[in-house]
């Protein structure tokens, strides 16, 4: 059996557009990325729909994952001989990181909105079940699987190393803000990681910021609120999503109903079913996706057959603010695209998104999260918001935003009644 805690002979790197080199020098770390399950998030988009509307949009979760190991080591680095840091959960820390996102399916949040799957039970099922990466895992110990996963489920008794991982400055969304904004292209969602790395310290159970680096800080606190509403919640992303989770709902409901594909899609029927095992999980990933809504543009289903033609030539759907106040209204509607003949269940479509940017301690609220805390010169910690201003004028506000989408194409369509064209134009405000 392999040393668990050999070195490589030489070290390893891969070249990377954000961190220039990702370095590996532990052999347990250069077999994981090696296992197929790890391998298989080079084809799941870490940004989902996105690149419908930023088209530079297609780096995999398989680059993000290496991201937020190679930011784990760096801190790793930085924490090393330092109090409170316990150098024999490294390696700990290096493997969750790098498997955090290990479960992720195709297009994840449509997926676990529609067949009610949860990227985290697959994470935790990827690490403890008869997998390649369990058994690389096992050879530290028996246990070590457990603790990985116990590390991204957040419940590991050592808090510190899960907060490297989630908290609200952590490996994860360092690493993904710089990537969606490289692969995006936008000027936001910069901030200085290297300033950040230098000013961590590990105090206790969590990880605390030197004072002197707060304005790093406060520059990564508002690239992320910049990133949630140009790039995460973009409208036209979302419209997207829309018709994404149409399809997969579409057909599901068509699988029920009895319906003969011109090709049975054998790999999603056990996803339809609901009877989906760990190895059939393992199979599904975005071109096995995209290879049946290709399929499904020529099925003679039409609702199916348009929605996946709207996905694959991004004749997406167009949207107009809604609020739930006015749910009147959504009624209304529904009740005329019924007259007209458009099936509003997937045509007319309400979707909602929120963010919460930064949060203090609120103990007892739903979701309350660990703030952050600077080290201040005399030792004592401070809540981030309670020493920055910019911080504190965002803090515990959560926006939401509602819209409703639409095929406006539809309704340009001659053979409709102009009377009740004209009322769903007003209805929408349009
Ligand atoms: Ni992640």
């Amino acid at each position: 059996m392999k040393d668990p805690f050999q070195q490589l002979k030489e070290e390893k790197v891969f070249k990377d557009p954000v961190h220039r080199y990702i370095h590996v020098r532990d052999t347990l770390i250069w077999d994981l990325i090696g296992t197929k399950e790890f391998q298989r998030l080079r084809r799941v988009r870490q940004l989902g729909t996105t690149f419908l509307t930023f088209h530079g949009a297609e780096h995999s979760r398989f680059s993000h994952s290496l991201g937020v190991y190679e930011i784990t080591r760096r801190i790793a680095d930085v924490f090393q001989g330092r109090p409170h840091w316990d150098n024999s959960e490294r390696l700990l820390a290096l493997s969750a990181a790098l498997l955090h996102d290990v479960g992720h399916g195709p297009f994840s949040h449509s997926f676990e909105k529609v067949f009610d799957t949860d990227h985290e039970a697959f994470t935790r099922a990827v690490i403890l079940g008869d997998t390649e990466v369990n058994q690389i895992l096992k050879r530290v110990s028996l246990d070590f699987p457990a603790k990985v996963a116990d590390v991204i489920g957040k419940t590991y008794q050592n808090k510190l190393v899960v907060s490297l991982i989630s908290s609200q400055i952590d490996a994860d969304r360092m690493d993904y803000l710089l990537r969606d904004a490289y692969f995006t292209g936008v000027s936001y969602g910069h901030f200085d990681l290297e300033r950040i790395l230098r000013v961590m310290r590990p105090k206790e159970d969590q990880v605390v910021i030197k004072q002197s680096g707060m304005h790093a800080v406060e520059d990564y606190i508002m690239s992320r609120y910049q990133m949630y509403w140009q790039v995460y919640f973009h409208p036209v992303t979302r419209s997207a999503e829309v018709i994404l989770s149409r399809i997969l709902h579409r057909a599901k409901a068509l699988d029920h109903e009895g319906f003969v594909f011109q090709e049975t899609p054998q790999l999603l029927i056990p996803l339809f079913r609901g009877e989906m095992t760990l190895a059939d999980y393992l199979q599904l990933d975005e071109s096995v996706i995209m290879y049946y809504f290709q399929r499904w543009q020529f099925e003679k289903d039409p609702i199916l057959a348009d929605l996946c033609d709207r996905f694959l030539t991004r004749r997406l759907f167009k949207y107009a603010e809604f609020s739930p106040s006015n749910f009147n209204v959504y009624v209304e509607l529904k009740d005329k695209f019924k007259e007209v003949g458009i099936d509003p269940d997937y045509y007319l479509i309400v979707d909602s998104s929120s963010d919460l940017p930064y949060d203090f301690y609120r103990p007892g609220e739903e979701g309350e999260r660990l703030p952050i805390h600077l080290l201040m010169p005399d030792g004592r910690l401070r809540e981030l918001s309670r020493e920055s201003d910019i911080v504190e004028a965002i803090s515990g506000k959560k926006r939401t935003d509602h819209k409703l989408y639409y095929p406006a194409d539809f309704l340009e369509k001659a053979e409709l009644p102009p009377q009740l064209k004209q009322d769903i134009l007003k209805l929408l405000n349009k």
